[in-house]
């Protein structure tokens, strides 16, 4: 597989020598990335194995806005981690909380334990899956409790996550 470097800088024109002795010199291929290009992409965050674990509780709640920013929160409890910067889970009601992601990607996810005073935020923005592999795990699941067909299996892709605890209230941790 070939490597791949992505350079970032105002100097786009001196970058150009460099990126151009680089291609040369090594077997690396070589991309600029211009400003409105490099806020497209976003940074995710590491959910750690204690998150995880959290996670795992089933007691998520997601917020929502809408286009008129008005919030709305409500409980996850399909909510799974899907690898170490993805959360996923099935929408069931199809509701004002699945409005509000399809008009505005942007949404946190608080799980908290109240006996420990600890708890975390994960802010990403969503990926919405009608059909597919993912899709159908939650149709199985839901079937298991008798629940309808999900309306969709909604991906959150966590770009900052917030330490809530009582020893680091708000703490950014990634
Ligand atoms: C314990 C619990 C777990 C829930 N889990 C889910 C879930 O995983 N997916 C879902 O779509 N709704 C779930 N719900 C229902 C939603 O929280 C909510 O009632 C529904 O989505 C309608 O709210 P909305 O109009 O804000 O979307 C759950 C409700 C409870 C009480």
């Amino acid at each position: 597989m070939k490597k791949s470097l992505i350079c970032c800088g105002i100097l786009k024109n001196e970058l150009k020598y460099v990126m151009q002795e680089i291609r040369e010199k090594t077997d690396f291929e070589v991309d600029y990335l211009d400003a409105a290009a490099r806020k497209e992409v976003k940074e995710l965050a590491t959910i750690t194995e204690d998150m995880k674990a959290l996670v795992s509780s089933g007691r998520c709640l997601l917020a929502t806005a809408g286009k008129e920013g008005r919030p709305n929160i409500g409980p996850k409890g399909s909510v799974v981690v899907l690898d170490d910067s993805t959360l996923a889970y099935g929408e069931l009601t199809g509701k004002q909380s699945y409005k509000n992601v399809q008009d505005n990607p942007l949404v946190s996810i608080a799980v908290v334990d109240y006996d420990k005073f600890t708890g975390y935020r994960f802010s990403g923005t969503v990926e919405i899956e009608t059909s597919g592999e993912l899709y159908e795990l939650f149709a199985a699941r839901f079937a298991e409790m008798k629940l309808p067909r999900p309306a969709a299996a909604v991906k959150v892709k966590v770009e900052e996550i917030h330490d809530l605890s009582a020893a680091n209230p708000g703490g950014k941790i990634a």
